[in-house]
């Protein structure tokens, strides 16, 4: 979760400056605390902030002028609070290394008893800060045999880099199963390392992905890279344009609601070139071998976390609707530990916008371990999860930085409604003849663009139901896990404790909690089951439990006279309809948060990119 950034080689402007940019380009991994370090006549100097990136570079403007190998990081807290001291670079006893580490250290403290036994105090409660105390433990005046045997020490997960006082033209690097890229300005021989891409500035690099346990050493004429057994290794760069995006809310006041209004053309993108209209065929482009592997698949299990858990329910029900095939979403650090669940007769679907899950990446690797083809689908291109699938498929959402996922959702629903009608293809030679579902796809963007038009409703209801602190989300079938995912949005941003249920499921336990003062928010998207739920928001009632419907513009809610409601205008198959229900309560969500006053698109504790198990 936290964010490397690292300059070295020929640095041609202030490595404050550079650092500063990159972290703030990185900050969505992490934000408690951040920090620098780089050579200052001829020591380290180390600075730290707690809170945002901001806050760093208000403390550091006496050292603008430096142009040195320099190194920072963002935090995200996983051992210790977020306080100076654990935040990164972390340094030995002499202040003669600063390193930086994103990962875990699982041994961390069996390491730290041996070294307090040599002596050793700690300053920090970090895992990190084992590892600084532990490189000059090992130190013998080289540095690359030294990383060598620090990695020969740790178990766990992790990116590090390091600068030594020794040696203040290099920067050593390593990692597992944590990312690091290392970029070369390809015009100005200056050379950076980073958590992700995304931190690097505008302009032609050469790139390369250092692989699990490699070292490479970088300075200002080479970069060597090196196996873990020492044997040296040829570079092998590829050229990456960078087209500097800068991240600019335009005309909105977060990114948050940027990117709820940005679906239409996030969804039109991600469809664009994907089917054949005249034809009625999906387009997906797979290769030969993924239809042959589909030939031999008796079961689908969709994996993911979060926001993407709620995409692979939607698209399990819909695959096994569709397709008659047993088809099950998993929450990715639950499905790792389910061994029986994965063989070669399986096709995992990895779902993930960003690609660096943790608990994604470790379930896709035990379900390959058991011999299943994984197809991920994510919105972050040159991710770890592309690199260790089978075959991938990639929304055309945009970055999404609002920590709170809006539109990576939608394209995630999008394209595995595609990816389904294409197996569905593959298996029948042509599309489903009931529902014109090409044509009811390309109806989405502007049902949503509609629907935004409406947004004042909602943000009315925002607010008359800002005192409710207990809210229940209900539905049935798709509109279940439409509810799950808008009650996360609710947790997520507006620090809400908030449940959702199968509607039907009420009447065996939750029910107890209705009261007055509690709101369900009640999802009345599903068709064939309308009436059973009408009836379970008339037992909510009965309890004097006060409801927002969400419903179609079509259906009569006589019945129930709901306290509040907002109809949706949607003539298309309701298996479609949880793109539109979401959007309709990621704005909820937005409005009720944004009336509390809190850091939307930075909620407490969270990150946007969980790179941790
Ligand atoms: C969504 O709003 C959340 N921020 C979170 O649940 C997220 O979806 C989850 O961490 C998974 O992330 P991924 O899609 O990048 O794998």
């Amino acid at each position: 979760m936290c964010g490397i950034f690292g300059v070295c080689g020929k640095v041609f402007s202030s490595s404050v400056d550079q650092c500063i940019a990159g972290l703030k380009k990185l900050e969505y991994r992490g934000y408690d605390s951040s920090g620098i370090a780089l050579f200052d006549k001829g020591a380290i100097q180390v600075v730290k902030s707690t809170g945002k990136v901001h806050h760093l570079e208000e403390k550091i403007s006496h050292l603008k002028s430096l142009k040195t190998v320099s190194i920072a990081h963002t935090r995200w807290a996983t051992h210790g609070g977020v306080v100076e001291a654990n935040a990164h670079p972390h340094v030995d006893s002499e202040n003669s290394l600063a390193l930086v580490h994103n990962g875990i250290i699982e041994n961390f403290f069996e390491i730290k008893l041996q070294l307090e036994k040599k002596g050793v105090l700690f300053r920090s409660q970090t895992d990190t800060e084992v590892i600084a105390h532990l490189f000059t433990d090992l130190y013998d005046g080289d540095l690359l045999g030294t990383m060598q045997r620090l990695l020969a020490r740790l178990d766990g997960s992790f990116a590090i880099a390091c600068i030594h006082k020794n040696h203040p033209d290099s920067l050593i690097v390593t990692k597992r199963d944590k990312p690091l890229t290392i970029a070369k300005d390809a015009t100005l021989g200056q050379v950076l390392v980073t958590s992700d891409r995304n931190a690097l500035y505008g302009g032609e690099f050469l790139t390369l992905d250092l692989e699990d346990n490699q070292v490479a050493l970088l300075d200002q004429n080479a970069i060597q890279l090196f196996e873990r057994d020492s044997s040296k290794i040829f570079p092998n760069f590829e050229p990456f344009t960078v087209k500097d995006t800068p991240h600019f809310k335009g005309e909105y006041s977060h990114f948050m609601l940027k990117e709820i209004f940005e679906q239409p053309s996030a969804i039109r993108r991600t469809l664009e070139g994907r089917y054949d209209l005249e034809g009625n065929r999906v387009l997906l482009n797979l290769p030969k071998a993924f239809e042959e592997t589909f030939e031999t698949v008796s079961k689908i299990a969709l994996i993911g976390c979060g926001t993407s858990y709620h995409a692979a329910c939607i698209a399990a029900h819909f695959l096994e609707e569709l397709l008659g095939i047993s088809a099950e979403a998993y929450i990715a650090s639950e499905y790792r530990y389910r061994e029986s669940l994965s063989d070669a007769t399986t096709l995992v679907i990895a779902i993930s916008q960003s690609g660096e899950t943790a608990d994604t990446i470790a379930a896709l690797r035990e379900a390959k371990k058991r011999k299943a083809k994984v197809l991920s689908i994510t919105n972050v291109p040159y991710s770890s999860i592309i690199r260790d699938s089978d075959f991938h498929l990639m929304t055309q959402a945009g970055q999404e930085i609002s920590v709170c996922s809006t539109k990576a959702f939608t394209s995630q629903l999008l394209l595995l409604y595609l990816l389904s009608l294409q197996m569905y293809q593959f298996r029948n030679g042509s599309l489903p003849f009931e529902n014109n579902w090409i044509q009811n796809l390309r109806t989405l963007p502007s049902l949503i663009e509609s629907l935004l038009q409406r947004k004042n409703l909602i943000e009315a209801i925002a607010a008359e139901t800002q005192g409710f602190e207990k809210i229940l989300f209900i539905g049935r079938q798709y509109m279940y896990y439409t509810a799950l995912e808008s009650s996360l949005k609710l947790k997520e941003i507006n620090y809400t404790f908030s449940l959702s249920y199968p509607a039907g499921e009420l009447k065996h336990g939750p029910l107890a909690l209705i009261d007055e003062n509690t709101l369900t928010v009640a999802l009345l998207g599903n068709r064939t089951t309308f009436h059973k739920t009408i009836s379970n928001v008339q037992e909510i009632q009965a309890r004097n439990g006060k409801i927002f419907a969400v419903h179609q513009k079509d259906q009569n809610l006589d019945e129930i006279s709901p306290d509040y409601s907002f109809s949706i205008d949607a003539p298309i198959p309701e298996q479609l309809l949880p793109i539109l229900y979401a959007v309709a309560l990621q704005l909820y969500a937005f409005y009720s948060a944004l009336k509390k006053g809190h850091d939307i698109d930075h909620p407490k504790n969270l990150a946007k990119s969980v790179t941790v198990e």
